[in-house]
């Protein structure tokens, strides 16, 4: 089979890592890659959102399965473009219908709600509204969790602990700070718990199979501290998401978000994100994306133990039916490098060596290039993830530790405390 996958970032590294190990794949393309993935396939200079050149190229090369990375271009679209242009191709990512589940908050919660799904209770306000929005506030209790409905590149969520605070950022996010996306904002309630990630393929037929769980940390500095980023690390498996607390997630959660799409006469055949948080015990859905996690992917992917290109497949086709999922139960640890600044302002460029020490961890580049004389060089805040498995969380830990170590990049930085609160 024919794949192009579409992104560029450690997501898609370890997806392309992951695909180019099937027996069933005879060419991957990655458009438009980075650095890195050129190890497992052939890098494209295609834009993921530019639909007529990805269909040309697609005529051109005989690609028979596109799986979409990232989230933009299915917000935007891309499944439904392809319904109309080039209805034979078979993809992996929901149409525009579905991608609403990450493209709007309030069209979330709306689901959410229609379906039962455990969540923080919430309200949406416009422009036209705002002065509703801030009685609503006073109602609430601190910290109040103010959410721009559209896609905000990650920055779109403010949690702010004073009223007056709270109703100023209310005024200026419905005053465009995050442009068209925070033209309406949703309020909610404040859980306080562990967060974690759950991921599910499912066809559009009721069918899915869940991933392995994982758990990322989002803020740049140790003991969870400083500006949220993409994500720092990730760990797989979550010791405090057992079998009970997935039991529940499974009832509570998966099964009505899948029957949920098909009510809703969605035909949803990609993966669902959830982003979940255990409120004593209880899983309560934060957010839906429509994509894998980042850095989260690149500790799943390692744990797939089946071929993870005829799941892919069966689920562009609709037809999951008994295919296996089998897990590899040793655990997971991703370290990320990233540049010095990040995720403010940083320098790109900066070449990068060592990448052979890495022994037996895995490397996922994230933001890096390859320069005109042919050197590996960095070209995003996030640089590479090294993933190891472990018997246990400090094993695999200290492997990537070592690995990222022995990585060097003029600025690099690392959390040299991931997975420390699992332990
Ligand atoms: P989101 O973009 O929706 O994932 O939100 C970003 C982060 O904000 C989440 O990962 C949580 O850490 C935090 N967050 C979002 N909603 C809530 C909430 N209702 N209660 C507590 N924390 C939240
Ligand atoms: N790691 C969180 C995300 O991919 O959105």
């Amino acid at each position: 089979m024919t794949v192009l996958l579409l992104g560029s970032g450690g997501r898609e590294s370890a997806l392309a890592w992951k695909i180019s190990q099937s027996a069933q794949c005879s060419h991957l393309f990655i458009a438009p890659g980075n650095g890195g993935t050129g190890a497992f396939g052939t890098n494209v200079a295609l834009k993921p959102t530019d639909f007529p050149a990805i269909e040309a190229f697609c005529r051109e090369h005989g690609v028979e399965l596109i799986v979409v990375g990232n989230e933009d271009p299915l917000v935007a679209g891309i499944r439904d473009y392809f319904a109309s242009n080039m209805p034979e191709m078979r993809l992996v990512g929901p149409g525009a219908d579905g991608a609403a589940l990450e493209g709007s908050k309030d069209f979330a919660k709306k689901f959410m709600q229609r379906h039962g799904i455990p969540t923080a209770a919430y309200c949406s306000f416009t422009s036209e509204t705002v002065d509703a929005g801030c009685e609503f506030l006073q109602t609430l209790r601190p910290p109040y969790v103010l959410k721009a409905d559209g896609l905000a590149a990650g920055k779109g969520v403010l949690i702010i602990d004073n009223l007056d605070e709270a109703k100023a950022s209310l005024r200026e996010m419905l005053g465009g700070m995050f442009g068209k996306a925070s033209a309406t904002v949703v309020i909610e309630e404040f859980l306080s718990g562990i967060e974690c990630s759950v991921f599910v393929l499912t066809d559009g037929t009721g069918n899915y199979r869940v991933l392995p769980v994982a758990k990322d940390y989002k803020r740049i500095g140790e003991g969870d501290t400083g500006l949220n980023t993409g994500g720092m690390g990730a760990v797989s498996p979550v010791p405090f998401a057992d079998e009970t607390f997935m039991n529940k997630v499974e009832e509570r959660i998966i099964r009505p978000t899948v029957s949920g799409l098909i009510k809703d006469g969605i035909d949803y055949r990609g993966f669902i994100f959830l982003g979940l948080i255990n409120v004593g015990g209880e899983p309560m859905v934060i957010e839906y994306n429509v994509r894998m996690g980042d850095p989260e992917t690149e500790a799943v992917m390692p744990r797939v133990a089946s071929d993870l290109l005829p799941l892919l497949d069966a689920v562009a086709r609709g037809n999951l039916g008994d295919l296996k999922l089998d897990i590899d139960p040793r655990t997971a640890v991703t370290v990320m490098a990233v540049s010095g600044g990040y995720p403010g302002s940083y320098a790109k460029g900066k070449v990068i060596t060592g990448t052979e020490l890495a022994g037996e961890s895995l490397l996922f580049h994230a933001g890096t290039d390859i320069d005109a004389e042919g050197r590996l060089v960095t070209s995003g805040g996030r640089v590479i993830a090294a993933t190891s498995y472990g018997t246990d969380i400090p094993d695999a830990a200290a492997k990537s530790f070592k690995a990222i170590g022995a990585l060097d990049f003029e600025g690099k930085y690392y959390r040299r405390d991931i997975a420390n609160d699992l332990i």
